[in-house]
């Protein structure tokens, strides 16, 4: 494990150059009374909204899990959010290591800042560590992101969400099936409240422009609508030999050409199992930040991706996604803009069906919804947190 260090900035900094109307939050919230906890890429997109409208009611406080500055530092930058005011370091450890530590680091913090409540989010080792350290604090705890399962007990995530929804005080749930999900395991309705995904305003919000995205495709060596964008991550595809190599196969076989930025895990794996893939039809890359990312995505001809969260983005940006795993906690999109399978020849199969009528596909998708909601999820989780700390 790397060291465990703890750095305290002396004053929140609001975001440069911008006004940003958090009034009605900060009359009610005095400032510096909510822990945000946060710690790898994911965590940090999903919470950037809440944390503006937080403004100084809020102390970010980053777990390291994820450390890499591609991996970090670029979407603090590009959300425009102040850097973290506590920075632990748990990145690289074991889960157990990674919980324990984070646990014991943030009971210690909690008990200096004695905020009114933490807030995590998702499914991560840092939020499972959160949310036992506000639990033993006896400080109230939200969610957000609240009641997804994929009923699948190998994946470390079911249990990391299963500990946060039951142990919050408030579950901020995206959509009905979540709602659903938290009553089927009787948490009491009070504590839930539907809000959407953050998500949405976050691809919103950095979402380039038609000219810009095109330019960035064209930098990435490939043709607007003529790519696919891979991102592959989850212990279950990459942490077996034979399965990363299966999915670099189809990859490779692909009709397409294919951009891969590359999660560090997956780095990893392919210098642990000395796989080169098909460098003819494949462009691996550094993780790329998420104006970037999100412009491949939009540009792309279709998306292939093991990630939570590129399942709800395609339902905002509307590009067809085969979701390679065996399974998801998001169903919302399966049938629509995903459809999820295992790794192996039924991935070119299906690209290939859509190659035959691209534009056809892409117009049906337009025409859909997205199942995570508008924009307005940010602000109502602020006001949901703040009728909780008013109750
Ligand atoms: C974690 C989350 C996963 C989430 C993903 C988002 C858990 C159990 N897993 O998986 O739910 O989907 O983040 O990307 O919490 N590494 C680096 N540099 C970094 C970050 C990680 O080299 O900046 C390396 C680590 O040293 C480790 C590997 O990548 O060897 C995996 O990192 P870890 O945070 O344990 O899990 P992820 O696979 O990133
Ligand atoms: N993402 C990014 N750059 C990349 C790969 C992904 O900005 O090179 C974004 C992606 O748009 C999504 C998030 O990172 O919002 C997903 O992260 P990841 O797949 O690591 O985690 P998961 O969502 O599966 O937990």
């Amino acid at each position: 494990m790397r060291q465990c260090k703890r750095r305290t900035l002396p004053s929140a900094q609001t975001r440069d150059g911008e006004t940003i109307d958090t009034s009605s939050f900060s009359a009610s919230l005095p400032e510096r009374s909510v822990a945000v906890v946060l710690g790898t890429r994911p965590e940090i997109i999903k919470l950037a909204g809440i944390v503006e409208l937080l403004g100084p009611a809020a102390w970010i406080i980053h777990t390291g899990q994820h450390y890499d500055d591609d991996m970090t530092r670029i979407f603090f930058e590009e959300f425009g959010m102040r850097h973290p005011d506590v920075h632990i370091q748990i990145g690289g450890a074991t889960r157990g290591t990674q919980i324990g530590a984070a646990t014991t680091m943030l009971d210690e913090l909690f008990g200096e800042l004695r905020p009114q409540c933490v807030i995590v989010q998702g499914d991560t080792n840092t939020v499972a560590a959160g949310s036992l350290a506000a639990n033993a604090r006896g400080i109230r705890l939200v969610h957000v992101e609240a009641g997804l399962r994929s009923n699948d007990r190998t994946m470390p995530e079911e249990h990391n969400r299963i500990i946060a929804d039951h142990l919050a005080d408030l579950c901020l749930a995206p959509t009905d099936i979540a709602v659903e999900n938290l009553a089927a395991e009787n948490i009491d309705e009070t504590r839930v409240r539907k809000t959407g995904n953050t998500i949405v305003e976050a691809v919103h919000r950095l979402m380039p422009d038609v000219t810009d995205r095109r330019s960035i495709t064209v930098a990435h060596g490939v043709r607007p609508g003529q790519f696919a964008l891979a991102t592959f991550h989850r212990p279950e595809n990459v942490d077996d030999a034979a399965v990363l190599e299966e999915i670099l196969l189809q990859l490779g076989n692909l009709p397409i050409p294919v951009v891969l930025p590359l999660h560090p895990r997956t780095r990893k794996r392919l210098d642990d199992y000395g796989l080169v893939p098909n460098m003819d039809n494949i462009t691996i890359v550094s993780p790329i930040g998420y104006r970037e990312f999100l412009a491949l995505g939009a540009e792309s001809a279709f998306v292939i991706s093991d990630s939570g969260g590129v399942q709800e983005e395609v339902s905002v940006y509307k590009r067809p996604l085969i979701v390679v795993r065996r399974s998801t906690e998001r169903p919302e999109v399966i049938g629509t803009f995903a459809q999820l399978v295992q790794p192996g020849p039924v991935i070119a199969q299906i690209a290939v069906g859509w190659m035959d009528d691209l534009s056809g596909v892409h117009e049906t998708l337009g025409t859909l919804e997205s199942p995570y909601g508008d924009d307005g999820a940010p602000r109502r989780s602020v006001e949901s947190i703040v009728e909780m700390l008013d109750r």
